[in-house]
């Protein structure tokens, strides 16, 4: 029998690993897609990476740096369920592009370093997850290695992140004795993920024979603390975000992937209801609807498409339907989504609510569009940070003045930068959160554009979107503070000021003006 909306949603695992630059997210990755089948050999997550880099220019950066820069995302099935997994740029300079992916998925994996413990981006990254109540299953990663004491790595998670934490594997043996883990539920044992068959009900005293004579007596005590100690999994307390499940492996070793695999199968929710202006949308809706939040330019610079990542969030999407985009009531046909896969891009001919597909465009949407099949809705929440760094750009060949007017405007509708136009007309102000920013948008203007450009200092270095109750309070004060006055790309107004302090003061002088950091995206 076909399979009804309902089911074919209720399979889907939309996710996000989170994790401190090296804690092993690009490894746990490739693993979690090498057990899906989505690739054969581990390194071609890597390997696509570099394949990728040599073709753009602008990646450089990247390469050089050895960050990752591009959020993408992969999709693989296993025993039934399909798994999305969007992934996330490491380094902080990105964050907005982070923070606006972690607004598409259902869950996120948090990976920790057991030789490090909770490290401060992991932090970071975790406090926007609470933001939006996304469940968290925590992988602590390399237990093959030197390690913190187990215990402690759990009380830091719970004073740290204020967070219950319920170890579902205790890890057996440490280090050059890591052999694998113990399920504390239902008492069996696993060896490297490879070998499916070491699965087996045992008891503790039995799992202690893998490892050293030494190191016996001190796993079973330990895991009888465990057993007494640790607060058993409470699946709804999960759902809610105050509860994380704990496993402990080696993602280059092949060591405790498939119980997180099965973990987000079994723990993870299917695809949420996403809050709308009118309404909430329920994923299993008959009727299609979904979100941009990520743009990415087209790989191969000769050509000016862009990729729109966008998570459906009800019903069914099927290749060639019509859809409205919300912000211009237009139509716009589905001719050509993508799915993603490790190493190939295919065409999506149906995708169901928590899938990400790709839509190449010529510039039609941005982030933050709605795309419904007709119903009048816009959805809220992907966020628009107000940036930390504020440049003029300043163009070598005075001529090009209006090429770089174009390009900017691409960049920003990119979510690269963001763009702010004087309304007394004075050339326009680039902001972006972190410095790495600047750089790719230097490179690109100069690789795909063919524009030599620096930055030159603003006046200002603070910017914050402004409303007011009364329309005649927020007139009023454009006109008063025309030459600090921009519009963003939305044609949002924003407040410029040169530091803090004056941004307090102003705000303090007009109480009626609402002064906000952050914008969502409508
Ligand atoms: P990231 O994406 O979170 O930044 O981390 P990534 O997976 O790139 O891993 C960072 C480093 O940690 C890599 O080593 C990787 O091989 C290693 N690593 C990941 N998981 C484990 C594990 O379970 N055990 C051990 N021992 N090491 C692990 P590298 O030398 O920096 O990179 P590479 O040259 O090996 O790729």
């Amino acid at each position: 029998m076909a399979e009804t909306l309902a089911e074919a949603v209720s399979r889907r695992r939309t996710f996000a690993i989170i994790a401190h630059p090296d804690a092993g997210k690009t490894t746990l990755t490739e693993k979690l897609l090498l057990f899906g089948g989505a690739i054969q050999l581990a390194g071609e997550v890597k390997a696509k990476k570099d394949r990728i880099q040599t073709r753009s220019d602008w990646m450089k950066i990247e390469r050089e740096r050895g960050i990752s820069v591009v959020t993408s995302v992969m999709t693989f099935e296993y025993e039934g369920n399909v798994f999305n997994i969007l992934d996330t740029p490491g380094h902080e300079d990105f964050a907005d592009d982070t923070y606006r992916t972690l607004t598409a998925v259902d869950a996120a994996v948090m990976v920790i370093d057991a030789a490090k413990g909770i490290e401060p981006r992991t932090l970071k990254l975790f406090e926007v997850c609470r933001m939006r109540d996304i469940p968290i299953i925590t992988f602590v990663n390399k237990m093959d290695r030197e390690s913190r004491d187990i215990f402690e790595i759990l009380d830091e998670v719970e004073e740290k992140l204020a967070l219950d934490t319920a170890p579902i594997t205790w890890p057996v043996g440490r280090s050059k004795s890591f052999c694998g883990s113990y399920n504390l539920v239902d008492n069996t044992f696993r060896g490297s993920d490879k070998q499916v068959e070491a699965l087996a009900v045992n008891s503790p005293k039995n799992v202690a024979e893998n490892l050293p004579e030494n190191e016996r007596a001190t796993f079973i005590e330990e895991l009888e603390l465990a057993q007494e100690a640790c607060k058993p999994f409470d699946h709804k307390a999960f759902l809610e975000g105050h509860m994380t499940p704990v496993f402990f492996g080696s993602a280059l070793r092949n060591f405790g992937v498939r119980d997180l695999i099965n973990a987000l199968g079994a723990f993870a929710p299917p695809p949420r209801d996403q809050v709308a202006d009118t309404r909430t949308v329920h994923a299993a809706e008959d009727k299609m609807t979904a979100f941009v939040f990520k743009i990415q330019a087209n790989m191969d610079p000769n050509h000016r498409d862009r990729i729109a990542f966008a998570r459906i969030c009800s019903g069914k999407l099927e290749r060639g339907m019509k859809a409205r985009l919300a912000r211009t009531g237009k139509q716009m046909g589905l001719t050509a989504p993508q799915f993603f896969f490790a190493s190939q891009r295919q065409l999506a001919d149906t995708a169901y609510a928590g899938d990400v597909v790709g839509i190449p465009n010529h510039g039609t949407l941005r982030i933050g569009d709605t795309l419904t099949e007709g119903e009048n809705l816009v959805f809220q929440g992907v966020p628009n940070f107000s940036p930390e760094i504020l440049r003029r750009v300043r163009l070598e060949d005075a001529m090009k003045a209006k090429k770089l007017k174009e390009a900017l405007q691409q960049m920003a509708e990119e979510g690269v930068v963001q763009l702010f136009s004087p309304e007394d007309g004075s050339p326009a102000i680039v902001g972006v959160v972190g410095a790495l920013q600047l750089d790719v948008l230097k490179e690109r203007l100069q690789g795909e554009y063919g524009l030599p450009v620096s930055f030159e200092m603003s006046r200002f270095q603070v910017c914050r979107w402004i409303s007011a109750e009364q329309k005649d309070d927020l007139e009023k004060f454009m006109t008063q503070r025309r030459g600090d006055i921009c519009r963003d790309l939305d044609g949002d107004p924003v407040f410029m000021a040169q530091d803090q302090f004056s941004l307090r003061y102003e705000s303090e002088r007009y109480p009626a003006i609402k002064m906000v950091a952050i914008k969502e995206y409508h």
